[in-house]
This record gives C-alpha cells, structure tokens and sequence, in this order.
C-alpha cells in the first residue's frame, strides 16, 4: 500500500502517550523498567519483583516481596465452576483462545474488579497469579493428567512448569523461566499492550483490557511468532540446510519469525540475554541443535537482510527444552506479560485520556442514494 503523507501506517513513531513504566532506547538497545536496566534485573532480580516494580514504581523491601509472593500463592486457586469451565472447554482448542475466554469468564467471578475504572493493582495481582492456572488446568486436561494443586510454596516460574509440566522443575529449568518471565513482562506501547491501554482509555475494566491484550498478543507478528521459529527450525532440520531454506523464504519476501522490530534498529537485548540462556539449558540437557541452528539462521538473515533477532528468536527453544510444546509458548510470554499489561492499565486510569486517533478518508464523496427498487 502507497504511503499517503500525514498518514503514519501502523503508527509507526508517533509518540501516544508519556509514562514511566518502561523505556526502549531502540538505537542503543537498551530496555528500562521503571528506570532499571533489563539487564540488571534478568541478572539479579525475580519475576515477582519485577512485576512488583511495573506496579509500584520501586522494587520491594524483603517484607513486600514475600507478600506478593504470599498474594501469588493465594491468588493462583480459580473459582471451581471455572475450572469446570476450562475442562470442558475443546481439548483441539488453541491455548491462546482458552487463555483469552477464561480470563474474560474469571471476570464474572469478580464483579468488584469489572465496575468501570476501578480495577486495582489487587486485580494486576489476581490476575497475574490466576493465567498460570488456567493454562495448567487446560494443558493436564489435554493431556489426560491429574489435576492442579495451588504449591503456594513455588515462585511463579516454578508454578507455571509444574502447573504445564506436572513435576517440579529443576533449579536451572526454574531459573530460565524466571528470566524469561522478567524479559517478557513489558515492553511500552507494543501492540497488545496498546489494546489494553485502549480499552482502559475508555473507562472500561481490568479484566476487558486484558482480554484485548490476549487477542492481540495471538497475532503471528507479535506474540505467536515464538512458536513459528521452531516451525521454522523444523523445516530446516540440520544446519547443512539453513543457507538454502532461509534464502528461498528472504527470496520470497516471506518474514522470518524471530527477526526483526518495530522499534530497536540493533539486536533486542532480550534476544542477546534468550541467547545464553538457550546455550545454558541447551548444555545442561546435552542438546544444543536448536541454539547451534538458530545461530545458523541469525548469521544468514543478518547477511542477507541486515536484520537483528528479537525477543521471539530464542525463548522457543529454552521451552522445547523444557518439553513444552508449541501452542504453549505464546500463553507463556502472556503469562508474563500480564503483569506490564495491567500496570499500564493502572498508568492509564491515573492520567485517562481517550484514545481515538483519525483516519484519513480516502473514499467517496457526495454519491446520489439510488432507492433500492431502482438498483435491479
Ligand atoms: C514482538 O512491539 C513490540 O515491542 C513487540 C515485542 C514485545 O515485546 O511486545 O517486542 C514482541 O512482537 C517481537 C516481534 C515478533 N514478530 C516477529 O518476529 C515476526 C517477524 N518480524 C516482522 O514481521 C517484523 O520485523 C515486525 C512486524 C516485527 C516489524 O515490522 P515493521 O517494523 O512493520 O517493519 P516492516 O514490515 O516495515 O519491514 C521493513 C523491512 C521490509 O523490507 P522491504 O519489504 O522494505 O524490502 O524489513 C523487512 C520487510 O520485508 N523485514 C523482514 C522481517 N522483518 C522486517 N524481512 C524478513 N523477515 C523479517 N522478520
């Protein structure tokens, strides 16, 4: 489609909106929440302060921390006519849809979470602690395993691998999770997280914005594209293939999943931190095909288009790794970013402005209405 001046498609580079949850300097690839560096805090800190930091503007003291974590492990438990819900849902369902129809139904459990405008950071926290849940309850129905139990006792990547798993995970399985959680939790106004914005512009609820987050976090440019890197991988199979498999797609214009952004002109940092995560479970599970293949096809892509890996690129295999499988791993990054989600909500309510931009009208004008029996 031509461009058409003053029309900026996609919003690309239009400034929306001030906030102060999370900065991504595109040239430099560096990403900030709430002033800390992703990189200091995938070192150092835990999905859960990360999501406490997204909420409240600082990190918490030890007391705060092992609140939320207490809050997490009672929030997990779904209402049971929900969980009968799920389990009756179609077990051919995509888990995206499951994931995007329960937290809409756990809404009419809540009533005093859905009163316009009122949603609260209770509500970022319940619902948080509650897309674990409704993925394990979904997945063990699927797969024909026993029943969830709350494990208040586990940190939330260690509760979504048992509630997807069924077995506790390994410190370095919990860990990779945990890292993942904290790269995915927010990333400023990309596309799902500006549908829940626009939701929460108009006054409406906590738990209808996050429903818009979830649909739009199931496009194939967006979230999904996780899943299709290993599509991808599995197509191409062995290393001697990269070269020719990734050329023919770039000589069709077809986009190679896992590349490329919007918004960094270098490498996400998140690709760069996914990457050594995806070495390190990879060596520990005596399996490094999929990092060895991936490093294959980022050196084609980036020879051949001059593009950068994205967040996309490596979390796949961390999750194959952990024997996930591939409709899971979108739910996964909804999981996490769940939590930047409902505190740009939160941002939002605090400073509502409507959103609702233009169109340019490019259709016609002043056409003669010819009554119907006259129109053959
Ligand atoms: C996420 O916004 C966010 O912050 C999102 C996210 C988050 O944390 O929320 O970071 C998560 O969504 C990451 C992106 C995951 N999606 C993918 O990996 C899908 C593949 N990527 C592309 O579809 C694309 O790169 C986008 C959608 C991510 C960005 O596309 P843009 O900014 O609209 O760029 P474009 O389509 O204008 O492409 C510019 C050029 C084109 O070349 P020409 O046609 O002009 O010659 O780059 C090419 C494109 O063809 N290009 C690609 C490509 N991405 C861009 N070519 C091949 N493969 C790709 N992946």
């Amino acid at each position: 489609m031509v461009a058409t001046p003053g029309v900026q498609r996609g919003l690309e580079d239009v400034v929306a909106l001030e906030s102060r949850i999370c900065f991504i300097d595109g040239v430099r690839g560096r990403l900030i929440y709430q002033g800390y560096d992703i990189r200091d805090l995938a070192a150092q800190s835990t999905f859960e302060e990360v999501a406490y930091l997204l909420w409240y503007g600082r990190l918490p003291t030890a007391a705060q921390l092992a609140d939320l974590k207490t809050r997490f492990g009672t929030l997990r438990t779904l209402p049971p006519p929900l969980v009968e819900r799920i389990e009756s849902m179609p077990l051919e369902s995509t888990p995206m849809d499951v994931l995007r129809t329960s937290v809409s139904a756990l809404a009419l459990f809540e009533p005093d979470e859905t009163k316009p405008g009122e949603s609260s950071i209770g509500g970022a926290q319940r619902l948080t602690a509650a897309l674990p849940t409704i993925l394990g309850t979904f997945h063990r129905r699927r797969t024909g395993r026993a029943p969830l139990r709350a494990r208040p006792e586990l940190s939330q990547a260690a509760y979504l691998l048992y509630a997807l798993l069924d077995r506790d995970p390994t410190e370095l399985e919990a860990r990779a999770v945990d890292v993942a959680l904290i790269l995915h939790a927010d990333h400023e106004l990309n596309a799902s997280t500006f549908a829940a914005r626009v939701t929460a512009s108009t006054l409406s609820d906590l738990y209808s914005a996050v429903t818009s987050a979830v649909g739009t976090l199931k496009g194939p440019l967006h979230g999904g594209a996780n899943e299709r890197v290993m599509d991808l991988l599995n197509e191409i199979g062995t290393p001697e293939l990269c070269e020719t498999v990734v050329k023919d797609k770039l000589a069709k214009h077809e986009r190679i999943m896992g590349f490329g952004h919007r918004v960094y002109k270098v490498e996400d940092p998140r690709a760069t931190i996914l990457r050594e995560w995806s070495r390190k479970v990879g060596e520990a599970k005596g399996n490094l095909r999929y990092y060895e293949l991936l490093r294959r096809v980022e050196e084609v892509v980036h020879r051949e288009k001059g593009l950068y890996p994205n967040v996309d690129l490596y979390s796949g295999s961390i999750y194959s790794l952990l024997d996930l499988p591939h409709d899971l791993f979108t739910p996964i990054f909804a999981a996490s970013r769940v939590a930047g989600w409902t505190a740009h909500v939160l941002e939002e309510y605090q400073d509502l402005r409507l959103i609702r931009p233009t169109a340019k009208y490019v259709g016609a004008v002043d056409l003669t209405y010819v009554p119907l029996a006259e129109r053959g």
